[in-house]
């Protein structure tokens, strides 16, 4: 897919107030600092579209990107940042919570992982909130050019593994990025580009 257009629309900590456009759209969310807003800027080929920073809690607010018109990528704020850890629900935001249970323009979740470090219980936490919020998800590893191509793929068998011991019964679909070298640009942007025409074809979803 091309994009021929990505704008920036609002920001806001209150998903009420989000676009209310019938959309689809797919949510950036991972740990601070995993690399959320510089993947929407190497997805869209923008430098600056979200704001990115080498220190964690750059991203405070849900921000919409409305891409090519007709879909739009939310960069949302990091979790696990300066936060004791207490149960999950009080871990992750409220606004965030809500984000993923209200929102109905939402299609797909894209989970960010640091490919550089063992499953972190924040992160395994927050998947399986997904997972009994039913909200559709990737996993998608980030700074993969911070490492060699065979520890890739060591990573990932042992990230796969620690989900299959926390009662998953596979792997989701995942990707492999790097938002220095453009890896995963295209395998993305076709993820994305499948699941909106399924969408379009049958004339919207909400
Ligand atoms: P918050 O908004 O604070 O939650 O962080 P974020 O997840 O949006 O991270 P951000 O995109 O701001 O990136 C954090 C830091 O990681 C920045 O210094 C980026 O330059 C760096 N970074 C992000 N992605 C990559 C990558 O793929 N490779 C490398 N080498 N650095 C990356
Ligand atoms: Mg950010």
């Amino acid at each position: 897919m091309k994009i021929n257009t990505a704008e920036f629309i609002v920001s806001n900590s209150d998903v009420s107030k989000c676009p209310n456009e019938p959309l689809p759209e797919y949510a950036f969310i991972g740990r601070s600092n995993v690399g959320k807003s510089s993947l929407i800027n190497m997805i869209t080929n923008r430098n600056s579209l979200a704001k990115t920073s080498g220190k964690p809690g750059k991203t405070q607010l849900i921000n919409h990107f409305k891409i090519n018109e007709n879909w739009y990528l939310v960069d949302l704020p990091g979790y696990g940042y300066a936060r004791v850890s207490k149960s999950t629900k009080e871990t992750f935001q409220k606004f965030i919570t809500d984000y993923f249970e209200r929102r109905e323009q939402l299609v797909c979740a894209f989970v960010l992982i640091d490919i550089r470090l063992e499953a972190q219980k924040i992160d395994l936490e927050f998947i399986n909130y997904l997972g009994e919020t039913e909200v559709p998800f990737c996993i998608v590893f980030t700074k993969a050019d911070k490492i060699s191509r065979g520890k890739v793929d060591q990573h990932i068998a042992a990230y796969r593994k620690k989900l299959l011991a926390n009662n998953w019964e596979e792997m989701p679909q995942h990707f492999v990025t790097s938002s220095t070298e453009g890896t995963g640009r295209d395998a993305l942007l076709s993820y994305i580009e499948e699941v909106n025409q399924g969408i379009f074809k049958n004339q919207g979803f909400v």
